[in-house]
């Protein structure tokens, strides 16, 4: 009886925490019907590479709340983050630039950008961040950066002198993977140009950093 009760009061404990701990649903109000399949199942077939559902909402509510018109995502893999941005981008008129380093995951990015009726919005490139961002021209103000860690420092410094006054940097992975990007994290919390914060609601953690105007 002792052990019954027991058991009884820990799936109650499991359940309340579950549900008080609940965050908002990260599909709530998007109706695409192409986009929404795809934002709902693509990261399953894909093992972990792709930001969670709930970081790709707070990146799309970020385009949406400050109506940016253009972005630039650094690391493409198979494009899932790409398809949040890209949504947010069609609903604010802007567009998205996503660099991936590897052909055959910017080949079946493409894919489901096409899928998606998002190819007029995202253009994908075939080349390394570091090489083609010095080849892009005119400004942004909005990037997502998602590629190899340790060179965050090198995408940012490459990406500071592009942004508009009031554009965002933001970065994936700050808390899992902080570790490999010491030298960044110090400069976008140190740098006068910026206000950062560190979102901690999903385990990777994102970093926003918005450029002062
Ligand atoms: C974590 S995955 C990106 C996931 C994607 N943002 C998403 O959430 O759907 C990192 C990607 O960055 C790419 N990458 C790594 N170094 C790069 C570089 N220097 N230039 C462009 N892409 C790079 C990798 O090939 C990999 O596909």
């Amino acid at each position: 009886m002792m052990m019954r009760t027991g058991y009884l009061l820990l799936i109650f404990v499991m359940l309340t925490s579950t549900l008080t701990g609940q965050r908002k649903d990260p599909y709530q109000g998007i109706t695409d019907e192409k986009v929404l399949p795809m934002l709902k199942h693509l990261p399953y077939r894909h093992g972990g590479m792709n930001v969670p559902a709930e970081d790709g909402r707070l990146l799309y509510d970020i385009i949406l709340e400050n109506d940016y018109q253009r972005g630039l995502e650094i690391g493409t893999s198979n494009g899932y983050s790409a398809l949040w941005l890209g949504l947010a981008f069609k609903q604010t008129g802007g567009k998205l630039i996503t660099l991936e380093i590897e052909p055959q995951r910017a080949r079946e990015a493409r894919e489901n950008f096409e899928h998606a009726g998002l190819e007029n919005i995202i253009e994908s490139r075939i080349n390394d961040a570091l090489k083609e961002i010095p080849n892009l021209e005119g400004k942004f103000d909005f990037v997502f950066i998602d590629a190899w860690k340790p060179d965050y420092i090198k995408y940012f410094e490459l990406i500071l002198p592009m942004m508009n006054p009031g554009g965002v940097i933001t970065s994936h992975n700050v808390t899992s993977q902080g570790s490999s990007m010491q030298d960044f994290l110090q400069e976008i919390q140190q740098n006068p140009r910026l206000t950062t914060t560190i979102d901690r609601t999903s385990r990777a953690g994102v970093s926003i950093s918005y450029v002062k105007q």
